[in-house]
């Protein structure tokens, strides 16, 4: 079986290792010629944990393959992935799909025997129908089937949620494509892994409810947790408390800054769209849109309060600021609404994070970056957790306490506990829980 994926980013690199691990040969295309170099050259684009020795051994194997060609690699293959991005559109909050819609072009000009085109991008309900179109119109005898086969991965548990999914969900009423789709995922089924076949819209929107779903989840714990802090009740046990009926779960109750990312934010403002132009809008996803949004703005002021009230000349020190650790993506990260907010502010920000500085200094400006924790702490006002990175949840508080100018921590990942905080002389704020005095 050889299957073409077409991107090689956050979605496409991980998809396309690990079917090439599934023993499937694949070939990743990308227009991005220093991207294709890197990877050719053995070095990862993007930081993703297990990700550069799983590439490294299908590579060897001779199972895993980068290039620029996609006219060459899409000829010889049963199937071909599209896995490029759909980011949100600017000004509308639409889906972009005009970079699905060019290489589907490009896919249908070069394809030759019965190919099984599959968008694995996020793709907004009823755009495997346009896809069609545009294979029909470049080619009028052309042998394909266009298949709905959407992504559930985490960033930072990507190759484990591809490995042992939920479920797999294909959305196609052609046996053939079925068929094609089965070897192409034969080890986990296999095991037994939940493979939903229903047709291509029904696929497309399944993606769109699930993330819609989760944002909702964490939204709704992030109102309860502001709610708890006002009636003094412990918000991370109501998570709990809640979180063990089974009817609803212990995932996904993290009260924190709001959700950021490249999938909620986007996913959830392109279902909106959809439903408002379908005549059926979604007026819960509306308003988890807009309190999230409010919610990562307001975080700043969380740490102006911490400062009796003014930042203006005070330094704080940040730890933490890609969208959720484990990753290096900085898309919509709450930490870019939180920094901007105390910069406003007057403050000096000093920050650190394990591998996102890179992406962070292409889009933050006037930050003093450091080398470790500790280097963010000299004379600061307080120290705010934005990304609960596990190196983070053992500081020696006695070592930072000497370094602040004053032991004020706002933890906005709530991975420290309040009473030990207050008996290590902290003035300690979290989410979900009031403030305590430090004893
Ligand atoms: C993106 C979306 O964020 C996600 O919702 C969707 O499910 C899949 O696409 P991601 O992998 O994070 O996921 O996107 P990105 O990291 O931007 O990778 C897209 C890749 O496609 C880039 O490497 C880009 O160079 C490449 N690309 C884009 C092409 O090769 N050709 C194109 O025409 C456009
Ligand atoms: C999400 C979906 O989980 C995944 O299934 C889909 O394929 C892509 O989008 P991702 O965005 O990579 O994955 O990360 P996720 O772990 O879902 O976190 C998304 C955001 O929600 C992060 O900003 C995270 O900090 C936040 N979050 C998550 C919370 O605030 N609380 C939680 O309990 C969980």
């Amino acid at each position: 079986m050889r299957v073409a994926m077409i991107g090689a980013g956050y979605v496409g690199l991980v998809s396309g290792a690990c079917f090439s691990e599934f023993g499937v040969d694949v070939i990743c295309v990308d227009e991005d010629r220093v991207k294709i170099n890197r990877l050719q050259a053995g070095e990862m684009p993007i930081y993703e944990p297990g990700l550069e020795d799983l590439v490294s051994s299908n590579v060897d194997a001779g199972r895993l393959s980068f290039t620029t060609d996609l006219k060459a690699a899409v000829g010889g293959v049963e199937a071909v992935f599209i896995a490029v991005g759909t980011p949100s559109r600017r000004g509308d909050g639409h889906a972009d799909l005009s970079y699905v819609y060019a290489v589907a072009e490009e896919i249908a000009d070069a394809m030759n025997g019965y190919t099984v085109v599959v968008t694995k991008s996020t793709v907004p309900v009823g755009t495997g129908r346009e896809v069609e179109k545009i294979f029909r119109r470049v080619r009028p005898d052309g042998n394909y089937d266009v298949v709905s086969n959407p992504e559930f991965l985490r960033e930072g548990s990507a190759i484990e949620d591809f490995m042992r999914p939920d479920r797999v969900v294909i959305g196609t009423k052609s046996k053939r494509a079925q068929d094609v789709m089965r070897q192409v995922y034969r080890p986990l089924y296999l095991n037994e892994t939940p493979v939903l076949f229903t047709s291509r819209q029904t696929a497309e929107m399944i993606k769109y409810a699930a993330n819609s779903f989760l944002a909702t989840k964490i939204t709704f714990i992030n109102e309860i947790a502001d709610l708890c802090e006002a009636l003094e009740a412990d918000g991370q046990d109501v998570a709990k408390g809640i979180g063990l009926d089974g009817r609803i779960g212990r995932k996904f109750l993290h009260a924190g800054p709001g959700y950021g990312g490249s999938c909620f934010p986007k996913d959830t403002l392109a279902l909106v769209r959809t439903a408002q132009q379908s005549g059926h809008p979604l007026k819960i996803v509306e308003t988890v849109v807009g309190v999230n949004d409010a919610r990562k703005k307001a975080m700043a002021e969380r740490v102006v309060a911490a400062c009796d009230s003014s930042v203006k000349g005070k330094t704080i020190a940040i730890l933490g600021v890609t969208f959720k650790p484990n990753t290096d993506d900085m898309r919509e990260a709450p930490s870019l609404d939180v920094v901007a907010g105390l910069q406003q502010g007057g403050a000096t920000i000093r920050a650190y994070d394990p591998e996102g500085m890179a992406q962070a200094k292409q889009v933050m400006e006037g930050v003093k970056w450091c080398e470790t924790a500790y280097d963010t702490l000299p004379g600061a006002a307080a120290l705010v957790i934005i990304t609960e990175w596990n190196e983070f949840r053992a500081l020696d508080l006695h070592r930072v306490k000497q370094l602040m100018g004053q032991p004020v921590m706002v933890d906005l990942r709530n991975i420290y506990n309040p009473e030990e905080m207050a008996a290590a002389g902290f003035r300690y704020y979290c989410i979900g829980r009031a403030a305590l005095p430090p004893f």
